[in-house]
């Protein structure tokens, strides 16, 4: 058994290139991870044998971001607002429901 049962990893890489997007333009990825963490913790999901959320550097998927992703499922999502994290906490974190309308191709190009 892994220590943690679930890890979400959130994009939260700045370039500050007009001409290459990331998912940390505009804070969009730090203001996610401060969101996702306070509320996974006030809902109790995260420590050992649950879920810890980090944060990370370029996720390679910088055009169809903002980007984030879950393992062991391996589920990539994209968010465009709080409602949408808040979403993906009540649905993935939860219940362990994929939140189809939110989730980023899993195939290779
Ligand atoms: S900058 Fe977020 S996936 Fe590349």
């Amino acid at each position: 058994m892994s220590y943690f049962k679930r890890h979400l990893f959130v994009c939260c890489n700045q370039r500050n290139d007009p001409n290459r997007k990331s998912c940390g333009d505009n804070h969009t990825g730090d203001a996610a991870l401060d969101f996702l963490r306070g509320h996974a913790k006030n809902m109790g999901l995260i420590g050992p044998g649950k879920l810890r959320i980090s944060q990370s550097g370029c996720l390679g998927r910088c055009q169809e971001g903002p980007a984030l992703v879950i393992y062991p499922e391996g589920r990539w999502y994209t968010y465009a607002n709080e409602a949408d994290l808040q979403e993906i906490l009540d649905c993935d974190l939860v219940r362990g429901e994929a939140v189809s309308r939110l989730l980023l191709d899993t195939e290779n190009p």
